[in-house]
């Protein structure tokens, strides 16, 4: 039995949201594994900025994944500097902790807008770039863990990645059933440290014991590292993985167990 290699040589991917933490830590495996890397993010000077830290295989370009027009723009771009696109990881997503009784309207649209409806047009624009060039096309949807098992303190949150793990599925159907050769698949990881992540210990009346409990939601007793998420990216977008679609993938020390 030949094992593919895990090498994404000759392989463009876009990655959004790819300046700052999981999405960052995807580009530089992604480099590392021989991919060509276009970092797609609104966040220009970070996204520049990595993009020359990763060298000749890395390139940024601007992205808001609400709308519609910048991933049109974004994938006619990266097509004409580098060929046919083989992966994209719509990862770009914020946060929010305010229970159902507190959360605002503003932010339960803004949670839908990214999180949602972003990975919504993300997997649309793909697949009709995809189906067009004939590649072998991967599609991975960066959910959460908060998608599969709620936590009462981020309703817009867990619903708008829950939203992601049934329109993963649906992708992938429709994919398969239309004879695309394209693959969509979610990772759910559990809680990472992040900017994500840091940003809501630095608001809190109490970040070391919010820490704490986050790590005490995982059986394994600790949060994860970037590294244990671009590692199951590695494989979702690669072929060894080819005979997988429309899995949500846990990446959360047993945390939805
Ligand atoms: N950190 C965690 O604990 C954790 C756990 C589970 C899932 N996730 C998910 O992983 C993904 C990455 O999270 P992270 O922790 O690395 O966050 P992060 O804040 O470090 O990075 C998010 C990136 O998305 C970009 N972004 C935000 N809005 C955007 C928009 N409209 N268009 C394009 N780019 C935009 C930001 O500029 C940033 O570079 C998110 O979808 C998040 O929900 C994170």
């Amino acid at each position: 039995m030949k094992v593919a290699s895990t090498s994404l040589e000759n392989k463009v991917a876009i990655i959004s949201g790819g300046a700052s933490g999981i999405g960052a830590g995807i580009a530089k495996l992604f480099v590392d594994s021989g991919c060509c890397v276009i970092i797609a993010d609104i966040d220009e000077t970070a996204g520049s900025d990595l993009a020359s830290e990763l060298g000749d295989l890395a390139q940024y370009s601007y992205l808001d994944v609400k709308e519609e027009l910048s991933w049109a723009a974004l994938f006619d771009k990266a097509r004409q500097k580098w060929g046919d696109i083989d992966i994209l990881v719509n990862n770009a997503g914020i946060g929010s902790a305010e229970s159902i009784e507190d959360v605002s309207m503003d932010v339960w649209h803004e949670i839908i807008a990214i999180n949602a409806t972003g990975v919504f047009l993300g997997c649309r624009v793909a697949i009709r770039y995809m189906k067009e060039s004939g590649v072998k096309g991967s599609i991975i949807n960066i959910s959460s863990a908060l998608g599969l098992r709620p936590l009462s303190s981020t309703p817009a949150y867990g619903a708008s990645k829950a939203a992601v793990v049934n329109l993963t599925k649906s992708t992938a159907l429709h994919c398969a059933e239309n004879g695309y050769d394209i693959r969509c698949n979610a990772i759910n990881p559990g809680f990472i440290r992040t900017p994500l992540l840091d940003n809501a210990l630095d608001v809190a009346e109490d970040p070391a014991g919010m820490l704490k409990g986050y790590s005490n939601l995982h059986p394994v007793g600790y949060i994860g590292d970037i590294q244990d998420v671009a590692s199951a990216a590695l494989f979702l977008a690669g072929d060894n993985s080819k005979f997988i679609t429309g899995i949500s993938m846990p990446v959360d020390g047993g945390m939805t167990i």
